[in-house]
């Protein structure tokens, strides 16, 4: 079997990976980038709905050493940010080889270099690789997360994880619940109900609301005030924009949207027009689900309501562990990393983490510039 051999393998073609690949090349460095899907960006291009756009101002999400157009509105949409990655990739001629899945990443000692193994999936033979460095670029989102549920496998209706809803159009009139009240279940209600669908939505834990203007000048201000204030008035700000939504079934959390964030990774929900259709009626909000039935759902304090779809907008879990073998340090079994920030980049032996820091874009560009500094440092 014939071999490749590069400087550096990069796992994974979406943001972080290409990012990376841009610094390696600013330094001259050699590397590869193997990727499972046909195309670079995929979670963006396959993967989300129609109506996104970039939750944060744009000059927080742009990679290292290309701006996004003066022209381009503040809070970039879906389209635009794949202009942008499509520019980049062409800038930097960065060129991933496509359907390779990594099945395994080990560090051959005597060799000192990592033996990285992918699957061609279109000849579906098992391909070899070599490198010195190994940056793991696969994702915080890497694999849909669906939980368990008694009674799920019988449901009559259509069941879909949030990264397979495009648009609300097909579901007009139906009864549809979204289950998980992050970002994506929050806009996906709203974009059902938009679209003349009946949307409820599982809100099982406190979160905080907040407009984009507030994360906006909340970004800002924090670099001049520490996070107490900062998170003060941002809860000054929503009880404000929001009023007190715990009598629809929304609870604030104790502790502020920003100290959520940094401790937890746990992101604000930014509304995009979601708070005023519940306050209304148009979205109803109910608790943690006890259990599914054919075609209804029971839910914690004993409701249950019909239903004729369900969409999951209930996150992603990292399957890195079970490719990638003898790293004791870098990253813990649900492939996030174990150091705390800001060393969480760097592993043992060559082994490197870009975006898995859940700082989103911003924390994906700040990782590439370190993790390649580092490497010309050693090459
Ligand atoms: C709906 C939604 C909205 C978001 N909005 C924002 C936002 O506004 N701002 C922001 O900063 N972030 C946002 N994010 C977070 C988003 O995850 C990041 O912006 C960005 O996509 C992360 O890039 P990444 O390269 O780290 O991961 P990904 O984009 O997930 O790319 C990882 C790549 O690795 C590949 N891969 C995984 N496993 C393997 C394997 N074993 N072998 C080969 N290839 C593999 C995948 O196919 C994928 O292409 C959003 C996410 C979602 C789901
Ligand atoms: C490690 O590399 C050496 C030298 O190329 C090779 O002979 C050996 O088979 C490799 N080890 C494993 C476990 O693949």
């Amino acid at each position: 079997m014939d071999v490749k051999e590069t400087v550096v393998i990069i796992v994974g073609a979406g943001p972080s990976g290409l990012a990376t690949a841009a610094c390696l090349k600013a330094q001259s460095i050699p590397y590869m980038i193997l990727e499972r899907e046909n195309c670079f960006a995929s979670l963006w291009k396959h993967k989300s709905y129609d109506r996104l756009h970039l939750h944060l101002a744009k000059q927080f999400c742009q990679l290292p050493f290309m701006s996004f157009p003066k022209s381009s509105p503040t809070f970039v949409p879906k389209k635009e940010f794949l202009q942008y990655l499509d520019d980049y990739v062409t800038h930097f001629a960065i060129n991933p080889l496509y359907q390779r899945l990594v099945v395994s990443a080990f560090y051959n000692e005597s060799l000192g270099k990592w033996n990285v193994k992918a699957t061609n999936g279109v000849s579906g033979e098992l391909e070899e690789y070599i490198s010195r460095f190994l940056v793991v670029a696969t994702g915080v989102t890497c694999d849909a997360y669906i939980p368990k549920v008694e009674g799920l496998s019988k449901f009559a209706g259509d069941v879909i994880h949030s990264t397979q809803y495009k648009s609300g159009g097909i579901y007009e009139n139906q009864h549809v619940l979204v289950v998980g009240s992050g970002n994506s279940g929050m806009e996906i209600a709203f974009d059902l109900a938009n679209h003349g669908a009946k949307a409820s939505i599982v809100v099982r834990s406190p979160v905080h609301v907040l407009s984009r203007g507030m994360v906006y000048w909340g970004l800002k201000l924090l670099n001049y005030f520490p996070y107490y204030i900062v998170d003060s008035l941002m809860v000054l700000l929503s009880k404000i924009k929001y009023g007190d939504l715990s009598k629809y079934g929304i609870c604030r959390p104790q502790e502020g949207p920003f100290s959520l964030k940094v401790k937890y990774g746990k992101f604000p929900v930014i509304d995009v027009g979601t708070c005023s259709k519940i306050k209304s009626g148009e979205i109803q909000v109910l608790p943690g689900l006890r259990s599914i039935g054919e075609t209804e759902v029971i839910f914690e304090d004993g409701r249950s309501y019909p239903f004729d779809s369900i969409i999951f907008a209930t996150g992603f879990t990292r399957s890195t562990k079970a490719w990638l073998k003898g790293d004791e340090y870098l990253l813990n079994d649900d492939g996030l990393p174990k150091p705390e920030f800001p060393n969480h980049w760097k592993g043992e032996k060559g082994l490197y983490c870009v975006g898995l820091a859940r700082r989103g874009l911003y924390g994906a560009a700040m990782d590439a510039q370190n993790v390649a500094n580092d490497i010309n440092n050693l090459v």
